[in-house]
């Protein structure tokens, strides 16, 4: 992993700062605290806002007086490993439109990395994967599940095929060899009230943790995308939303509640 200078603060304005979990060792909420920049609290703040919970793993909190469970990156988690056990690079839309099926160890850019998800899915079918995260506390839980993952039984293999690089992908999509970016694959936040964002506690958490900054519109991101993929680029987007803004994608693969629309590069 490079450094978290690269990525951008700005991005995590809604985190209100570092709590202590209630069973972990007491440095651990100082130790993030340190790493990510961002105040050590005694308690949960009032107002609204996203705290990190110290524990192990960490969790994001969203504040507020109902506020959804705990977010998390931990690979080892129940409903991702039966997601991961339940597909085949044939089945998955995502690994279809990436065309995993045929050319399995595609290298592949998961250039908006957010909690990981996809990424690994895509490397738990056989692809290299390099991950891209601009937050920085989304890139410090992406490093910290990744190194826990190595010690787990079974998880291993698929975090030898798994690179993380904190920054914007319109700077490090650049930096990565050709050989890394046959495809560069996008997830970008979608406006609040489109269908995926309005619902889900990872969406609602990673909103809380960017604040009011939208961050580069989509438009600008497949731009980039598409003038660093050697091979093509595939953007994940709600059903029913228009294309994001550039030239129109050459196909779709259809999955339940998203598409998956692939570009060719520029
Ligand atoms: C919807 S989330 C991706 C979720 C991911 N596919 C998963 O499976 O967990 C989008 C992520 O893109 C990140 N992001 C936004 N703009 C970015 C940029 N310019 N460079 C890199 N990452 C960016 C956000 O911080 C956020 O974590």
């Amino acid at each position: 992993m490079q450094g978290d200078d690269r990525c951008d603060a700005t991005l995590d304005q809604g985190l209100r700062g570092v709590v202590p979990g209630e069973r972990a060792p007491a440095g651990d909420a100082a130790a993030w605290a340190g790493r990510l920049g961002a105040p050590l609290l005694e308690a949960y703040p009032a107002g609204p806002g996203i705290v990190l919970v110290a524990e192990d793993p960490p969790a994001l909190q969203i504040l507020g007086r109902k506020p959804p469970g705990p977010v998390r990156v931990d690979f080892a988690d129940r409903r991702l490993q039966r997601r991961a056990a339940g597909t085949t690079a044939r089945r998955d839309p995502l690994a279809r439109a990436i065309g995993l099926h045929r050319r399995p160890g595609t290298a592949i850019v998961d250039a908006t990395a957010g909690l990981g998800r996809d990424g690994w899915i895509l490397a738990h079918l056989g692809a290299r994967v390099s991950w891209i995260e601009a937050s920085p506390t989304l890139a410090a839980l992406l490093h910290d599940a990744l190194a826990r993952a190595a010690d787990e039984a079974g998880l291993g293999d698929t975090t030898q095929r798994l690179r993380l690089h904190p920054g914007d992908l319109r700077q490090v999509l650049g930096e990565l060899p050709a050989a890394e970016r046959e495809v560069v694959y996008l997830d970008p936040m979608y406006p609040s009230g489109t269908t995926r964002g309005g619902v889900g506690r990872e969406a609602q958490a990673l909103r809380q943790l960017h604040g009011s900054t939208a961050g580069p519109a989509g438009g600008e991101l497949l731009a980039a995308a598409r003038a660093h993929a050697t091979r093509q680029v595939v953007v994940k987007r709600p059903q029913r939303a228009p294309p994001v803004e550039g030239p129109p994608p050459a196909r779709s693969v259809a999955g339940r509640a998203v598409r998956f629309d692939i570009y060719a590069p520029a």
